[in-house]
């Protein structure tokens, strides 16, 4: 390896064993330059992974579709390998470490054959923040390397960084479809088996390790795995949080800026939310992240919250112009599409784009499609691979390597019925309550049954890398370790309500600049509210519903406390605790008492 950019001595003796191992045809260390970028979707175009589009209309961008086995995250192929079970805790699946590691050895063994080997040096984090984390992913997928470029800061600056000594975490990825000598290529290559699929985490070392999935969160290893898996542990560990939140900046007319941060299981709206554009005149959203946070105590004794990705990659059906302006403008170039539809003219098209379909169409699968089949054109899971730094609205923040200091934390989900559409915790140990009860209808960004209501505590459920009870505990230590006043006041909203019909009762979107507003207002104190045995809810007053058309029965619904439903919904709450075992906080327990009791009274 006389060619390698690197004299980092665990880098360089990681990658010959790697490469024993998994018998590549041959080695390319990622300088994550342009050109580089260039030539792999050349190649992947040349492979038959790639689709380029109209250079006119979407310059730079491309298409690819999956293997119809590999098209979300695999939750129950996804594990966490601590020495001791209990430290996975209830929620994660487990094995025992080294066990784990002589199985996923055999599948490696000889897996890259007749494939490339990529080394992708990155970091999560901008450069010289005191939070930020280098990794090096090892895969044999161009598709990977060229995501990976979009997604996190990638190439030469992050080796540089490493010098001879530094640490990064080891992520070793293999697709798992190793080429015979002349064997043909196939255009996404996969393990199509779902149980010879592992998504898995070694959190003591710490060190990934992902075979057989190409896509999304099992693939490109700095975002889920070592950005939310394994940095939870890391940064439980250090005394800071990595979660699953979005990160924006809200100015009011009058020029005063609050930043938020909000946790919503996938698919629930964050990226929808981050860069929305406010139906309330006056009113600017600028977006800093779309799903990920770290988030530290700064000197001053405020919560900071940084984004370590440098890219979306995001939900295509359901993106319009008028649902996501913003997100429609970020991947108007040098963005890659997966899973969408592709017009005659090579543009792409999905389901509620907000544009006619086209007459004839190819669909994800690569088949002829036209309007009125029953077949969906794009994949529900599809998603777009954006650079943050082309969004319109991203905040001047967005790379400041202290991050942005937060007034308020939102958590939500999807959740037809019972839950408010916003309600203000009475105080911190009740806003870790509602994280913590946190529950949402299932989507597609995992594979298995959508539509099925879970508990998923602060959105975290398949990204917590350790005991979720402990995690609870930790968010409930904040205020022993800063002066509570200067803690965000945590929020919990719910756009999803539904009718008897099954229609929305709220319009979503821009209209949750309602909210928004409702939110910041209380944040300084001003809006008015109203004591529930739940929390505090808005008068109706107190809501700028100015030109909206929405039935005023409606807004009293969304606005209720149905104690029926409550008291269900505090019986469930129970028994998920009960699941969590030992480790969850009494403190939780008698929040939820509590509850119960103000709705008896
Ligand atoms: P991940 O990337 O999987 O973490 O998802 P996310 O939380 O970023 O979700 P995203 O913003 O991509 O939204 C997912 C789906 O929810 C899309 O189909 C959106 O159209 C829909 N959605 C988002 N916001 C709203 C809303 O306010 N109301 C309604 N009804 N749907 C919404
Ligand atoms: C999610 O599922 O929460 C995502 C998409 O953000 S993935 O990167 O595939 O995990
Ligand atoms: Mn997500």
């Amino acid at each position: 390896m006389a060619e390698a950019p690197t004299r980092n001595r665990k880098l360089l003796a990681w990658v010959e064993e790697v490469v024993k191992l998994c018998e590549p045809a041959g080695v390319h260390w990622c300088d994550g330059s342009e050109n580089e970028y260039r030539l792999l979707c050349d190649e992947l175009t040349r492979s038959g992974t790639f689709t380029p589009l109209d250079p006119t209309a979407r310059p730079q961008c491309y298409l690819a579709r999956s293997h119809p086995s590999d098209v979300a995250r695999v939750e129950d192929r996804t594990y966490i390998c601590s020495t001791r079970q209990e430290d996975a805790g209830p929620t994660n699946n487990w094995a025992e470490p080294a066990e784990m590691k002589k199985t996923l050895t055999s599948f490696f063994q000889g897996s890259m054959k007749g494939r490339t080997l990529y080394v992708i040096p990155f970091c999560m984090g901008p450069f010289g923040s005191p939070l930020a984390k280098i990794g090096v992913e090892i895969t044999d997928s161009a598709y990977v390397v060229v995501n990976m470029r979009i997604m996190t800061r990638m190439g030469n600056r992050v080796l540089a960084e490493l010098g001879q000594d530094g640490e990064f975490v080891p992520c070793l990825h293999s697709v798992g479809a190793p080429l015979e000598p002349g064997a043909p290529d196939v255009a996404w290559p996969c393990e199509p088996d779902p149980s010879r699929k592992y998504i898995v985490h070694f959190p003591e070392e710490p060190s990934i390790w992902s075979y057989g999935s190409g896509y999304g969160g099992n693939a490109l290893l700095g975002k889920k795995c070592l950005a939310l898996r394994i940095a939870s542990v890391i940064a439980r560990r250090e005394g800071w949080l990595a979660e699953h939140m979005l990160i924006m900046a809200v100015t009011s007319p009058q020029g005063r800026t609050h930043y938020l941060a909000a946790a919503f299981p996938s698919a629930c709206g964050k990226t929808n939310l981050a860069m929305m554009q406010p139906s309330l005149p006056g009113w600017k959203v600028r977006t800093l992240g779309d799903d990920i946070a770290w988030i530290r105590l700064g000197e001053d004794g405020r919560l900071y919250a940084m984004n370590p990705e440098t890219g979306f990659f995001g939900v295509a059906p359901g993106t319009s112009r008028v649902s996501n302006p913003n997100a429609m403008a970020t991947f108007c170039c040098n963005s890659i599409f997966t899973n969408v539809a592709l017009t005659s003219n090579k543009d792409v098209w999905w389901e509620d784009m907000g544009v006619a379909p086209p007459p004839v169409a190819t669909d994800w699968q690569g088949n002829e499609w036209t309007p009125g089949s029953d077949r969906k054109a794009a994949h529900p899971n599809a998603r777009f691979t954006a650079p943050a730094s082309q969004c319109p609205v991203i905040d001047p923040d967005w790379e400041n390597p202290a991050g942005v200091p937060l007034s308020a934390i939102l958590f939500g989900g999807r959740r037809p019925n019972t839950i408010p559409l916003v309600n203000e915790a009475f105080d911190w140990e009740h806003g870790v309550f509602l994280g913590s009860s946190a529950g949402s209808e299932t989507t597609t960004a995992a594979l298995g049954k959508a539509g099925v209501m879970r508990r998923d505590p602060f959105a975290m459920l398949p990204f917590c890398g350790y005991h979720m009870g402990d995690y609870l505990a930790n968010w409930l230590s904040l205020p022993e370790r800063t002066d509570r006043s200067k803690l965000p006041k945590i929020f919990f909203v719910n756009w999803f309500r539904k009718d008897e019909q099954g229609r929305w009762l709220w319009p979503g979107y821009s209209e949750n600049s309602r909210i928004l507003k409702w939110i910041c207002e209380r944040v300084d104190g001003k809006a008015g509210h109203v004591s529930t045995p739940i929390g505090r809810l808005p008068t109706i007053s107190s809501l700028d519903l100015s030109g909206l058309q929405v039935k005023a029965d409606d807004i009293r619904r969304l606005l209720s406390v149905e104690k029926e439903g409550w008291q269900q919904e505090l019986d469930n709450i129970g028994a998920y605790y009960e699941r969590l075992g030992d480790r969850l906080p009494p403190r939780l327990w008698q929040e939820l008492e509590k509850v119960r009791q103000r709705l008896t009274d």
